[in-house]
């Protein structure tokens, strides 16, 4: 299937056939679950394992959760909930809340064909910089889009069920049951099954100036359509499988090529369309070409590159399997007094915000079970590995750059400068460009982790045994 197709005709769906439904058949369930590999861990070392799910028994256990979470915090108030339908006519909104505030809409969990629940490390098993967990969830929300994707494109239908998991009590019991460590933190169940009927038309979106501010908070970005005549722009395209294996991590940009507007409005477009919770559409880019900025950037990760090259040869080596020591020597080099500058030889940086909480909801087991919990970072993943796709289909290249963000002083310094609101917090900068000259082995093609080593059967622990 086409990328642009597949982004954008990508539902949520909630209504699967269950029994009376066509079962996934082994190989398609592997092509989903290997479409998550593909996707950015930082340093190389997957942040996340996923639990595996077909025993009825435990998808019971997920929807009744599920069930009674829903009622609890859209049954308590008719004018709340409805306002989380911002995007339909007033008089639709009544029929919806009749079968959402009981929370009927989401036992769904128990007709899906297999749930994948992501549990992401909260450091514990990191053995160099401890990532924020926002940014680790977020690579967590990568993986699933890929899988999300692959799914849309096989013909089955997936969704997210952000209610079974979602408060500290809830998860508690999760955990005893499967098996999960406190070590790993879950985040929602996601379903896939036969659909009853295909889903084609989405909750609108919010637009372009809506979500995307030009180098600095509020900013508001003009799409090119509404500054230049875009009507001669014909837009490539590529197999989203294709895509999805395609997308690398850049370390050499072509620092004199630009990247046009109208593709990073694609990029921001794909953006948009990914699933997020409730339809809040609740991320914010800044789009930045300044150069003092990209200079701020690159010293981060000049800084960042000195104490993770310069810390033991050893982890190096752990983290780089795919380079011989000699290559990697070279690797080591290149990186210090060359790699530290991608910043700067990008053509554009996107910087990824999102809105933590919406506050209405009501607080349960300490938690608001609306968001707090890590559920819209992975949420904002998705955003951003659509991005990426849309990148790399017209031909650019991306780097996820998390040094200004995922340290506090300098955290704090780049909120401060781009006017960021507390209430949104940074999540990623996506570096985008062409790619420039290097030496091979920069280049060169890591190895994917094996989905063996990442899924668990039905209990933490038990390895994945392939489908057929
Ligand atoms: C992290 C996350 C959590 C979500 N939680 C739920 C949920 O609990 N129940 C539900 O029906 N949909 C859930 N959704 C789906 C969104 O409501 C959906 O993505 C949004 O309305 C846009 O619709 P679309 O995905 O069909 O384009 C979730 C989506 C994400 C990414």
């Amino acid at each position: 299937m086409d990328i642009w197709e597949c982004i954008y005709t990508r539902r949520s769906e909630r209504r699967f056939k269950g029994e009376s439904g066509r079962a996934i058949p082994g190989k398609d369930i592997e092509e989903i679950l290997d479409s998550a590999r593909y996707a950015f861990q930082i340093e190389n070392i997957p942040q996340w394992r996923f639990l595996f799910i077909r025993d009825q028994n435990t998808k019971q256990v997920l929807a009744d959760f599920a069930q009674e979470v829903a009622h609890m915090i859209f049954g308590q108030s008719y004018e709340i909930f409805s306002g989380h339908l911002w995007y339909l006519p007033e008089e639709r909104r009544p029929t919806i809340a009749e079968y959402t505030q009981t929370g009927e809409l989401w036992k769904y969990p128990l007709e899906a064909d297999f749930v994948v629940i992501p549990c992401i490390t909260k450091g514990a098993w990191f053995d160099s910089r401890v990532p924020y967990m926002e940014q680790a969830t977020a690579v967590g929300g990568m993986a699933i889009q890929n899988m999300w994707l692959t799914a849309h494109k096989l013909g089955w239908g997936a969704g997210c069920n952000a209610m079974p998991l979602n408060d500290i009590r809830r998860r508690e019991l999760f955990s005893t049951f499967s098996g999960v460590p406190m070590s790993w933190q879950m985040c929602a169940a996601y379903c896939f099954g036969d659909r009853t009927s295909a889903r084609s038309v989405g909750p609108s979106r919010a637009s372009l100036e809506g979500v995307a501010f030009n180098e600095h908070w509020g900013n508001r970005f003009i799409r090119i359509g509404f500054r230049d005549d875009s009507s001669e722009i014909a837009i490539p395209t590529k197999d989203v499988t294709e895509v999805i294996k395609g997308v690398r991590n850049c370390y050499k940009f072509d620092a004199n090529a630009e990247v046009e507007d109208w593709k990073l409005e694609k990029m921001i477009h794909c953006g948009i369309w990914s699933p997020n919770p409730e339809n809040l559409n609740h991320w914010r880019h800044i789009v930045i070409r300044d150069e003092k900025i990209k200079e701020f950037v690159a010293q981060c990760t000049k800084e960042a590159f000195l104490l993770e090259y310069k810390a033991s040869f050893e982890q190096t080596k752990a983290h780089h399997p795919h380079l011989s020591d000699d290559e990697l020597l070279q690797y080591v080099e290149w990186m210090l007094d060359e790699g530290w500058k991608y910043p700067l030889e990008c053509n554009v940086m996107i910087l990824t915000t999102f809105a933590k909480d919406w506050v209405e909801y009501p607080h349960i087991a300490g938690t608001l079970p609306g968001g707090i919990d890590y559920i819209w970072s992975t949420a904002t993943g998705c955003a951003i590995q659509n991005m990426r796709l849309a990148a790399h289909a017209l031909g650019l290249e991306t780097q996820v750059n998390l040094y200004p963000i995922a340290e506090f002083r300098r955290n704090e310094q780049f909120v401060t400068h781009l006017g960021i609101p507390s209430s949104w917090v940074p999540l990623t900068l996506l570096c985008v460009g062409e790619a420039g000259d290097a030496p091979d082995f920069v280049f060169k093609k890591r190895p994917v982790p094996s989905i063996k080593d990442l899924v668990f059967d039905e209990h933490w622990g038990i390895r994945h045994t392939p489908l057929k």
